[in-house]
């Protein structure tokens, strides 16, 4: 039986591969208002500007590749059960060929009917508009956990978590929850280690190891070290 590893990612695993985080310097908050494009009044207020914004990363996205960190993640499945909760919106996951991805905050390539949530559609990397309907005729909008909405897959997250043997922490201020808590339904003596060039201050975490070191040279490193322990 193969021990359980969870990883749970931030938009900084995804940086070397060219896709901005959020709160760093030159993060995409600081060309947006979170407020402007992020929320569920956002939509509301003005949905069009909402569609462009995503519209703009989802094309992006198509211009990018997954980098090292997320290769390495996948070569862990080798000695590994291999559990990825991911608050990217991004595939670079998925491109990269990891098996069980968890989206907490959605996915840039999937849109939903706004009456039907169930109602999910992969749209890969191309444009919405206002105009583009769901089968039963609603506006189409992004899959994405906008600030002010329900996170419907947390719990689901925690099981996993408080179920790993070892957990990993790569690329995430930790600024947001209920995404942040989850480090802390790991079971007693479970190792964290914390892959993050400018690590968050992890208070009350007594098993935790940071690795400070970008996503790319640090997570293959730390993946060959485990699957060689
Ligand atoms: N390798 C690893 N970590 C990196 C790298 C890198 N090359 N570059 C930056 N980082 C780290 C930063 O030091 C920071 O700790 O990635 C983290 C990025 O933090 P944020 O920008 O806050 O992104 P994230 O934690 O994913 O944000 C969480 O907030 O805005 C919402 O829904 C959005 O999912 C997002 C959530």
């Amino acid at each position: 039986m193969k021990k359980k590893i969870v990883v749970l990612t931030g938009s900084g695993i995804s940086a070397e591969s060219g896709l901005k985080t959020f709160r760093d310097s030159g993060g995409l908050w600081e060309e947006y208002r979170i407020e402007e494009v992020a929320t569920y009044d956002a939509w509301n207020y003005n949905p069009a500007l909402v569609l462009e914004f995503y519209n703009k990363r989802r094309a992006q996205l198509a211009g990018v590749v997954p980098n090292a960190a997320h290769h390495a993640l996948v070569k862990l499945e080798q000695g590994f059960d291999v559990q990825i909760i991911t608050q990217n919106v991004d595939d670079l996951h998925e491109r990269a060929g990891s098996k069980a991805i968890l989206h907490l905050h959605g996915e840039l390539t999937k849109v939903r009917s706004t009456k039907f949530a169930e109602l999910v559609t992969d749209i890969g990397y191309r444009e919405i508009h206002l105009g583009d309907l769901c089968s039963e005729g609603f506006q189409l909008r992004p899959h994405i956990v906008w600030f002010g909405e329900a996170v419907p897959l947390i719990e689901t997250a925690a099981e996993l978590v408080n179920e790993a043997d070892i957990l990993l922490v790569v690329g995430t201020s930790m600024a947001v929850y209920p995404a942040a808590g989850l480090v802390h339904y790991v079971k007693p003596g479970c190792p964290i280690y914390l892959v993050d060039p400018n690590p968050a201050q992890l208070s009350g975490i007594p098993s935790l190891t940071v690795i400070r070191d970008k996503a790319g040279s640090g997570v293959p490193v730390l993946v060959d070290q485990l699957l060689h322990e």
